[in-house]
């Protein structure tokens, strides 16, 4: 549903906060799970994620199954006029299914079955599994589809993994029959098996990668990781048959992921295929504040980029679907989030565009690994400790937050990211082996725009490049011809394009372009890159570009000009004076190609100059030091503005005049200081803007 150019992902018009609860876990404590109803209504709380890992209490038997504790709490839940977001409990399955389908268990890499354990592991193309999970989410959906606390359906948790047993193998090479029109040529061709005599003669041979066989056709490597994507996909759309069919109006969500400590995307699927099959996207954050490597404005960037990632997959508001109100467990050290943090990240991920504010976990378990891990509720079971405290305060500021539901952002920018990409360059054995650092790389862009209060789309390569005025597109190694074509294409109507080093050198197939770079990029570039020299981080080299020098590391391409400009210029070594960033018009649009890794400074004058040539504007005038943040959500009458302080010291801020404060109502005056941590969220209506 759309109002003023809102998009509501979920039917509730309020922020979510609460998260993954697990009341199975306290069945025979009824004093504790009373206590849980007074807690959430003191903390805030509007929303349980249940069921995620249920699975043993639901169906304690084959075919005898316990729903009445699940009645229970959904009645409650509703008294108190919370919502559920009820959980398919794939995630991890009873032993007695393991026990008596083996066929279930997961067989890793090296050929190894694993036994009942865990969780995250199951085949993904059993039929026994696949029919026993679509046997319980049918009676789910039967028993709670129309019940007005239910909100939405989390699928299973965090997909993960592969399972190499012989049902995905054969699996696989169905796949590789349909993807190669049932020619083992073309798959041969395609995945250059000559190499090392590895030419399969009949599909019955293809295996998936493994340590123990073959782990260095790319082609095969690529084409798996794209079967486990589609495979997990294939095994989520099988989940939610009965879902669709017995409750079409509950919106579909299932839990991404991200490193934890770069903020990169989950690399083992590729999330851009996976979000066209939800309707809403969610991910689990869990930065490491407050550590002993970067600032907190850099990890608050990282933290921006992902953000940044799984909002434009979707272009949609998302949902935070998991985070720590205080610490993990799993960190090497576990260390908790200091006072005005916890509002401070909370505030950021809605600044984002995420409309909800969910944790793992409501209650601290008292036993198994999660012991320690962070809970709003602790093994004190009291209101009066500081991370309730905190979580309370985040409850309370988001009930103000009311009008940002269903907001977006709007942005002019837009990063390319692409998981095919990533696999491959991962894969490439050459360049520096541990110097790629591809998704670093685009934070090191984002980086720019984010100090500046740009905002930035981070989007992958199907979606449309003509709502940007600038795409930049660092190191697409794997460009296939469509998406070279449509770079081409973006320039030629007016779009201007940032590339670098080490783009457009394989195909879709990992397979490299032979006769030099792709005609496509030459026309576009006005260039040819001739050679990609990797360096040894002691080794020394500059860039001189408007009459400033900057330092180059990891990688220096060597550029032949044709009709493009060059605009920086190698200092050292037998390139000394050879150009390193070009510039191009051609047709309508412009082309800049950046031949070395150049660090922070560069990008910020390089980027400046087109900040200023593309009149790309910050969301709101002002004025800050660095480590402060701006980042707005908007619809057709209002924008948001989160102004954020990633210091530890008081920041001055200044803005063009007074302006009211939507969490307290005051107006903030036209300079205003922000505490260490602070977050003020600023309301411009279109009258006063
Ligand atoms: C997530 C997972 C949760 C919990 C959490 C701990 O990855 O989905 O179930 O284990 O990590 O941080």
């Amino acid at each position: 549903m759309s109002i003023h150019g809102k998009t509501f992902v979920t039917k509730a018009k309020h922020m979510l906060h609460g998260g993954d609860y697990n009341p199975d876990q306290w069945l025979d404590r009824p004093d504790i799970l009373a206590d849980d109803l007074h807690l959430m209504k003191l903390s805030h709380s509007n929303t349980f994620s249940v069921g995620i890992f249920a699975w043993s209490t639901l169906e304690p038997k084959e075919g005898v199954y316990h729903f009445e504790w699940l009645d229970d709490i959904f009645e409650n839940i509703h008294k108190i006029g919370g919502n559920i977001i009820l959980a398919t409990p794939s995630g991890a399955r009873p032993a007695w299914l393991s026990q008596k389908y083996p066929e279930v268990l997961r067989v890793d890499e090296n050929r190894v079955k694993q036994l009942h354990g865990g969780r995250h592991n199951h085949c993904f193309t059993s039929e026994v599994y696949r029919k026993k999970t679509q046997q319980i989410n049918r009676l789910l959906a039967k028993r709670y589809g129309n019940h007005p606390a239910l909100l939405m359906w989390h699928i299973s948790n965090e997909y993960s993994g592969e399972c190499h047993c012989e049902k995905c193998q054969e699996a696989f090479r169905d796949w590789l029959k349909s993807t190669y029109n049932n020619d083992l040529d073309a798959l041969n061709k395609a995945w250059w098996t000559s190499f090392w005599s590895h030419t399969y003669t009949d599909w019955s041979q293809i295996e998936s990668p493994s340590p123990i066989g073959e782990k260095g056709v790319h082609g095969l490597n690529l084409d798996w990781r794209r079967f486990v994507t589609d495979q997990t996909i294939s095994f989520f759309e099988n989940e939610i048959v009965p879902l669709k069919e017995l409750t079409p109006e509950i919106p579909i969500t299932t839990n991404f992921m991200a490193d934890t400590f770069d903020l990169i995307p989950f690399q083992a699927l590729d999330y851009s295929k996976f979000a066209k099959h939800l309707d809403v996207i969610s991910w689990d954050a869990y930065p490491a504040w407050h550590n002993d490597w970067e600032s907190t404005a850099d990890l608050a960037m990282k933290v921006g980029f992902i953000n940044d990632l799984y909002r434009s997959l979707k272009q949609q508001p998302f949902l935070l679907m998991e985070s720590t109100p205080s610490k993990v467990n799993w960190h090497d050290v576990n260390k908790a989030k200091r006072p005005g943090m916890h509002l401070l990240s909370s505030m950021q991920m809605i600044a984002h565009g995420s409309d909800s504010i969910l944790y793992f976990q409501w209650r601290k378990s008292r036993g198994s690994s999660e012991k320690f891990h962070g809970a709003v509720v602790d093994h004190d079971n009291s209101p009066n400790n500081r991370v309730f405290q905190d979580v309370s305060e985040v409850g309370g500021t988001l009930e103000k937050l009311a009008p940002v539901v269903g907001t977006n952002r709007t942005s002019e920018v837009a990063i390319l990211f692409d998981w095919e990409n990533h696999w491959a360059l991962g894969d490439a054995q050459g360049f520096g082996m541990k110097s790629k650092r591809y998704p670093q790389t685009l934070q090191q862009h984002y980086r720019t725009f984010w100090e500046r209060d740009i905002p930035v789309d981070v989007i992958t390569k199907e979606q449309n490049f003509s709502a940007y005025r600038l795409l930049i597109v660092p190191m697409l190694y794997l460009a296939s011809e469509e998406t070279i074509a449509r770079l081409k294409s973006y320039v030629a109507h007016g779009g201007t394009l940032v590339m670098t080093y080490i783009s457009g050198i394989v195909n879709e197939h990992d397979l490299t372009y032979t006769g030099g770079w792709p005609k496509d990029l030459q026309d576009i570039f006005g260039m040819r890159p001739l050679e990609t020299d990797t360096l040894y981080p002691s080794d020394r080299n500059y860039v001189t570009y408007q009459d400033k020098t900057y330092p180059i590391k990891d990688y220096a391409t060597i550029i032949e000009l044709e009709s493009a400009q060059a605009e920086g210029f190698y200092k050292e070594d037998f390139y000394a004076k050879l150009p390193a960033v070009t510039s191009h018009s051609y047709k309508g649009g412009k082309a800049y190609y950046i031949g070395a890794r150049l660090d922070d400074e560069f990008h910020r004058d390089f980027y400046s100059r087109l900040m200023t040539d593309l009149s790309l504007t910050s969301v709101l005038p002002v004025n800050h030091g660095p480590g402060v943040s701006v980042q707005a959500r908007r619809d057709t009458v209002t924008d948001y503005v989160f102004v954020m302080n990633f210091t530890e010291e008081k920041q001055t801020v200044t803005i063009q005049s007074e302006v009211q404060d939507l969490v307290t109502k005051e107006n903030v005056p036209a300079e205003f200081t922000l505490k260490p941590y602070e977050v003020k969220i600023l309301v411009y209506s279109k009258s006063n803007k």
